[in-house]
């Protein structure tokens, strides 16, 4: 007998479903040959202590660091080099941009050669769609096979040297020929300096490490497409809007986390029930059931949002308790580990040693003063191989 589904849609229950301990992730149990032991698929104690160890790279002064040097310095050359009537990929764009800052995270060692990186972008391209196979409509099989294939050269190609380098230098560091303060930060270095307590097979290693470039950029430059659609579209409707956008990294910051809820990466999550539960008030989750959090129809309830909840409105109230983005970064313990990276920090926190506006909204204000506009020759296109509907380009051409 299958297994019984429930699909919870509003808003308290779909935050209450991805809150409940009860819930594990379900969402990559098709394309488990390449999640299985990472870290959004882990649960319970196994999920806690690598989370503890992970969330110790995720520091503010670093996400800094990226946004107000590397993430400018990436896209102003990836630019320049078409600033006349040549047009570009902002999807493209926005990728390669965070997959270099992805890899670094992860631990992957790039060098200078252009033809080594654009090989890890074919190899996380292809991992992103296997992964997330359960979206795609067509071959299966074929998208998870392709995605093993890419995960054996991912293995031999970065995976094999990061990991050679990084046990030497764990080894100079016992022999104290090293400060172990000059260790790479990275993910890498974190799990092979902790082995002793995780004992964590080869293979889990591999895939934790494969998991950061493609969630990274992928989740990063849809929503980053995303948002300059919406601007884009405002600006059409109110064309004398330019100026104070470009200006104002924090109004384009509203604007990403509107643009956020309205399209989540995923529009829904899956859990498994492992024992009988409830999601408050009153919905009872019998064992074994498959629960589908429709984060989408969630992140636009009228009773929280308003009614004008479907439509794009960077200025709308939002309660205090609620993220303006809604449930686009996860809630509760598996909440995206790159939310700060990505959408900096809300202008209402108190707690603003280092502002941060994000990712998002820098390189949005870097293709904006660069009087980045459509291409009108070359119309954006939609995948329609998946259910997601995820972009494949967006040409765009510089007036200024
Ligand atoms: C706009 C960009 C992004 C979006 C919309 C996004 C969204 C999400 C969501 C919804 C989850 C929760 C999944 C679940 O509950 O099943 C998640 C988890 C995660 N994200 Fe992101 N993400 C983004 C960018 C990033 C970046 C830049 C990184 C790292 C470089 C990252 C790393 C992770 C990791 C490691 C997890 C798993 C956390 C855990 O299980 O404890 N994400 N993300």
């Amino acid at each position: 007998m299958s297994p019984q589904q429930i699909t919870v849609s509003q808003w308290e229950q779909a935050r209450g479903a991805l809150r409940n301990r009860h819930l594990r992730q379900g969402l990559y149990d098709e394309g488990a040959a390449l999640m299985s032991g990472v870290i959004v698929n882990l649960h319970d104690a196994e999920h806690t202590s690598r989370r503890r160890l992970e969330n110790r790279l995720f520091r503010r002064d670093t996400f800094a660091y990226w946004e107000q040097s590397l993430i400018p310095q990436n896209i102003v050359e990836s630019i320049s080099a078409h600033l006349s009537t040549d047009s570009i990929d902002l999807l493209q764009l926005a990728r390669l941009t965070m997959m270099r800052i992805s890899a670094g995270i992860a631990g992957i060692d790039l060098g200078t050669d252009p033809k080594r990186f654009t090989l890890l972008a074919e190899i996380m391209g292809k991992l992103a769609r296997a992964s997330s196979v359960n979206h795609f409509i067509g071959d299966k099989q074929a998208v998870i096979d392709d995605g093993n294939q890419s995960l054996a050269t991912f293995e031999t190609e970065f995976f094999a040297p990061a990991k050679t380098r990084r046990m030497l230098m764990l080894e100079q560091v016992a022999a104290k020929q090293l400060d172990a303060m000059d260790l790479p930060k990275d993910v890498l270095t974190t799990l092979l300096s902790n082995q002793d307590n995780l004992s964590l097979p080869e293979d889990t290693v591999l895939r934790e490490i494969a998991y950061f470039p493609w969630v990274g950029s992928h989740s990063t430059s849809g929503a980053f497409v995303n948002l300059m659609d919406h601007i884009f579209h405002w600006l059409d409707a109110h064309p004398s809007d330019r100026e104070r956008l470009v200006n104002d990294i924090s109004l384009i910051q509203r604007f990403g986390f509107e643009s956020l809820r309205l399209h989540p990466a995923s529009p829904e999550s899956v859990r498994i029930a492992m024992s009988d539960t409830r999601i408050e008030p009153d919905l009872e989750i019998p064992e074994g059931s498959r629960v589908v959090i429709d984060m989408q129809t969630a992140n636009r309830d009228l009773t929280v949002f308003g009614s004008d909840a479907c439509e794009f409105n960077p200025f709308r109230t939002i309660p205090s308790d609620i993220a303006p983005w809604g449930l686009s970064f996860g809630s509760g313990f598996h909440a995206c580990i790159g939310q700060e990276l990505v959408s900096g920090l809300e202008q209402t926190s108190t707690d603003t040693e280092v502002p941060l506006t994000g990712a998002l909204a820098t390189m949005a204000q870097i293709v904006l003063q660069k009087g980045a506009v459509p291409d009108p020759s070359r119309p954006a296109r939609r995948d329609v191989q998946s259910l997601r509907q995820n972009w494949i380009e967006y040409p765009v051409v510089f007036q200024s």
